[in-house]
Parts: C-alpha cells; structure tokens; sequence
C-alpha cells in the first residue's frame, strides 16, 4: 500500500442523524473525548454554547436557539481518521441536512430510549434508504426509564422498514439499569455512573456463565430477566451479517447512555470495524474509486457569511478520490477553468484551521468567490468527469417575493439569486415576466424568515412575502413544450426556474393527475435535475 492508500483505508466519514434531543451532540462530544481530539467533553460544546459555538454567524440561529448548519468535527480514534457530518436536526430545516448525507458513507441513528422513533428520524432516515447509506442504531439514554426494549426494535422494524440486529442488550433502564450484555463475547459489562465528562470509572465484565458474579452485581431478578430475553432475542431477532449491514439493509442496535459515558467507546469501536473505508462514487464515467485516482471531489453545500467580519462564503466539498494538498491546481468541471483553491480550510467545531493535505473521504471547505454551486465536480486539470448531481427536493411552500424598494432592484436580484444558488431555496419567475415577479419555493417554511432575514442584513433590501397555496410542483419533461398550448387546470400556475426550465405549481395532487389526463403525452417529473 503506498502512503496515500494508507491514508485512505484509514479514514471513516459518516454523517450523525436523531431527533432534537435525542443526544447527538452528547454523543458526539464523547466521541470526540476517546479521540483525545479535547480533553474534557462538554468544552466543545456545553449545551449553553453548543448550538451556537458551530455556527454562530447568523443571529437567527441564536433567536431561535436551534442550529441551522452543519458542521464537520475530524478526529483520530486507534489509528482511524474519523470525519463526523454534523446535521442540523430541526425538522424545517431539512435539506440541508439531506445534502450533508450525500456526503457521508454511513450514519449513526441516535434514538432517545424514552421516545422511540421520532418524526425527524423517520424522515432522515428515508434519505439514507434511497441513497442505501448504512445505518447504525444507538438507543440513547437507558440511564433513564426507557421502553421496552423489544418494541423499540420493533419500532424501527416497522416504522423504518431496516431489520435490526442487537449487538449488545441493556439490563434494566433508569434507576435499574445494570448494564449491557454484549452478544458476541457473551459478557455482561457493568453500568458505573461516570463522573460527567471524563473517561474514568470503566465498567468491568462478568462473562455471562458466571453466575455468582453476575448475580451479585445486578440481582437475582434483573439475571433472570436477561436470560429469559437472550433466549426471546436469539429466536426472533435477525442474525449479525456484515454484508446486509454493509448494504444498509440491516441496522445494527447497541444500547448505552452517552451522557454517562456508558456503551459509547463499545460503540465506537463495533461501529469502526463495521463500516467501510470511503467508497466509490457514481460518476458520468462510471465509478470512481476513491484510491485508484487522482483528486476529485464535489461540492455538497455552500454556506455564505460564516463569518461577518468578511462577509465570505465557503463551499464544502467531499474529496471522492485520492489526495489533496493546497498547492496544487484542481479543475473546476461545471466552470471549464483550472484554479487553485482559496483558502482550503477544516471547519472545527468553533475554529477553522488551514489544511496543506486532504484525503478521500475528507470534507474541505473553501473560500468562494461565488463560482460554486451545489453539485459541482472538481479534479485533476487532464482529467474531466462529473458525479452524479445532487437531487433537489421538491419544495413544498411557495410564496410570491414583493421588494419594497423598487430602487434596490439590483441588490435584490443579486441577493436572491445567490441565495437560491447556495441552494437555500429555489426561485421560479412568472412566465414571460423577467425577473419582475419573483416566487420561491422552499422545504422547510423556516426558510423563509432565513430569506428575509440575510436579505435584509446581507443585501439591505427589504421584501414582503406572500403565501401561496401551491404545494405540489412538477417540471415538464418535454422537449420545447409549447406552454401556450398546455390545458391547465383553474388553481395551476406556470412558472420557470433559474435555469428558464418550465414547471406547473399545483394547489393539489389530483390538479396534477387532471393535467396529465388533458395533455397526451406531456411528461411530468417531481424532480428538478
Ligand atoms: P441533540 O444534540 O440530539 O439535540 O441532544 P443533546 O446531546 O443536546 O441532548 C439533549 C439533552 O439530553 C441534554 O440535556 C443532554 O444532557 C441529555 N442527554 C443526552 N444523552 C443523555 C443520556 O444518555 N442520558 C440522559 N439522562 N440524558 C442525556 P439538557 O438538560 O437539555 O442539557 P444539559 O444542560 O444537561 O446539557
């Protein structure tokens, strides 16, 4: 294996995905504490800062007290390059976070024990179905009085449609909780509450068959419990089968408490051996293996003033394949030119630091001067390929954008139209009306005081924003369609996009089905490609 091999075989990237609440950030933090990347946990993020430390550039996150961006934390466990994709789980706010998954090779499910599968899951994790993005389950807070641990498995099972596979099994919850039973090794680790924060008070293990030990470690009753359910779980639960988890069609479940410090380094180390070193992708050239050829990579999010002070942008890019260092000359595919990337930095927690090298399976952000969108490809100045595009989600609220200063007409359309190329949202104009009238479209509805918000303090233009009753777009296929000629229904508007493409806005799904029935041969798709 040569050096950047190495490199790569040892790096793992995967994206964090739960529920507000859940304790994503908690887990994370500890992550990060058998990392060594800090040296007490909560110094990164002590909940007071957690959400803000990240991204504290936009004040609105701080009105709302919720994270609107993602970030990425590397760190280095046993010899592994770890990349975590922080996703921002407020469930308006949701594209951005479908991005961030694009970019990861697996995902770690944090479920909170109390709460079952939550909707914000359910969503995030239709994502990782699609894209087959293995899927790694941690049910979270068993220091508290948890659901019964067969209908939290049968929950995902049914609510998420992955079979599971316990690696480990909790003993109790709450006050009664004993600790895990780990299958493979047949041992029972015991639960010590850890003082909060630090990595002592280790748990000790009692192999299941000493009966004695364990009984005077967690009781007669709790013994008996666990050996009635191993019996139940070995006959009814799917058996450990790394393809199937490799191929994301089976979840393996470990049970623990992250702010305790229990069953998460246990994790962390299953979860290492489990997943894969960063993976081929998709490309109008067929795969492209991320060890076997030069740099390349694609640009996943772009996210603009970061920080104030210099009012900049930075796109962040998932390196594909082989090795990036700072000196050298990179294409930009969707641009046509060869250029030297600005700035290439790591974005930590709350700091940035500039890098000279990069690998496959690294996220980089760097500055940008407004020449990258979503999507966009980059490699080796020869070479010139791109990876399969991102998809858009379709939007599902609409409103019409009013400028209350018709003087500012120029900021106004340079404002939304590279907040709409950040893919913040997606701005359609009335047929045949320039860029007088103006609708966006948007995922989330918070997206929309986001608008106005960065309009106002980044561009000085005030905008009115008025709702639309539109909740189902669909571009038109056809090749030159004569829009003129189209048999619309009466609550359908006919709109086109940034790229001048032609699309229908429909109040209701039954509108779309009439318009099809009236219009033979018109082909309509819910995606904008
Ligand atoms: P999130 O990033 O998924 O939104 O969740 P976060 O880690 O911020 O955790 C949400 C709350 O749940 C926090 O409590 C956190 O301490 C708590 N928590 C996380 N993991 C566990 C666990 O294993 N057991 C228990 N009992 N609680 C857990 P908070 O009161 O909102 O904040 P804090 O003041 O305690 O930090």
């Amino acid at each position: 294996m040569n050096q950047i091999e190495k490199e790569i075989s040892r790096r793992r990237t995967f994206a964090i995905i739960s529920h507000p609440d859940a304790g994503k950030t908690t887990l994370t933090e500890k992550f990060l504490l058998y990392g060594g990347a800090i040296n007490l946990a909560g110094s990164v993020k002590g909940k007071a800062t957690a959400r803000h430390a990240v991204s504290d550039w936009m004040e609105i996150e701080k009105e709302r007290g919720i994270s609107v961006t993602s970030s990425v934390l590397q760190f280095e466990y046993d010899g592994y390059c770890i990349n975590i994709l922080d996703t921002p789980g407020h469930q308006d706010f949701s594209e951005d976070t479908y991005r961030t998954l694009m970019a990861a090779d697996s995902a770690v499910m944090v479920i909170d024990g109390a709460k079952g599968v939550e909707p914000q899951t359910r969503k995030l994790f239709k994502v990782c179905v699609m894209r087959k993005i293995p899927i790694f389950t941690f049910i979270n807070k068993m220091d508290r009085d948890a659901n019964d641990s067969f209908d939290l498995l049968d929950e995902i099972e049914k609510e998420l449609g992955i079979a599971t596979c316990p690696i480990n099994w909790p003993i109790g919850s709450g006050k009664e909780f004993k600790g895990v039973y780990e299958r493979a090794s047949g041992n029972v680790l015991t639960f010590s509450d850890t003082e909060k924060g630090t990595k002592e008070g280790k748990a000790s293990v009692i192999p299941l068959d000493d009966g004695d030990a364990l009984k005077a470690e967690i009781g007669e009753q709790a013994l008996e419990k666990l050996n009635e359910e191993i019996e139940l779980l070995d006959g009814a639960s799917a058996e450990y089968d790394l393809k199937e988890i490799q191929a994301g069609n089976l979840t393996p479940v470990f049970f623990g408490s992250a702010l305790t410090n229990f069953g998460v380094e246990v994790f962390l180390q299953h979860f290492l051996k489990m997943t894969q070193a960063p993976l081929p992708r998709m490309s109008d050239e067929g795969l492209i293996e991320p060890a076997q050829r030069e740099f390349s990579a694609f640009v996943f999010k772009i996210q603009a003033n970061m920080n104030k002070a210099h009012r900049d942008r930075v796109a962040f890019m998932r390196i594909c394949s082989g090795k990036y260092d700072a000196q050298m000359e990179v294409k930009h595919v969707q641009g046509g030119k060869v250029m030297r990337l600005s700035q290439p930095q790591q974005i930590m927690a709350d700091s940035r630091k500039i890098l000279d090298e990069a690998y496959a399976g690294d996220i980089i952000g760097v500055f940008d001067p407004g020449i990258f969108s979503i999507g966009d490809t980059l490699c080796a100045p020869r070479e010139e390929f791109h990876y399969a595009g991102i998809p858009t989600f379709a939007p599902e609220h609409f409103a019409r954008v009013r400028q209350l200063d018709t003087m500012k007409r120029k900021q106004f359309v340079k404002g939304i139209t590279q907040i709409a190329q950040e893919g913040a949202i997606q701005i359609f104009k009335e047929l045949d009306s320039g860029m007088e009238e103006i609708i966006v479209g948007v995922v989330g509805v918070l997206q929309f005081d986001v608008l106005k918000y960065r309009l106002e303090n980044e561009y000085n233009v005030d905008i009115r924003l008025e709702p639309l009753p539109y909740e189902h777009i669909r571009w038109i296929e056809n090749e030159n369609p004569d829009l003129n000629k189209l048999v619309g229904t009466s609550d359908m508007k006919k709109v086109t996009d940034l790229r001048e493409r032609p699309l229908l806005l429909f109040v209701n799904p039954w509108s779309v089905q009439m318009v099809l029935d009236r219009n033979e041969g018109l082909i309509l798709s819910e995606f904008g490609r």
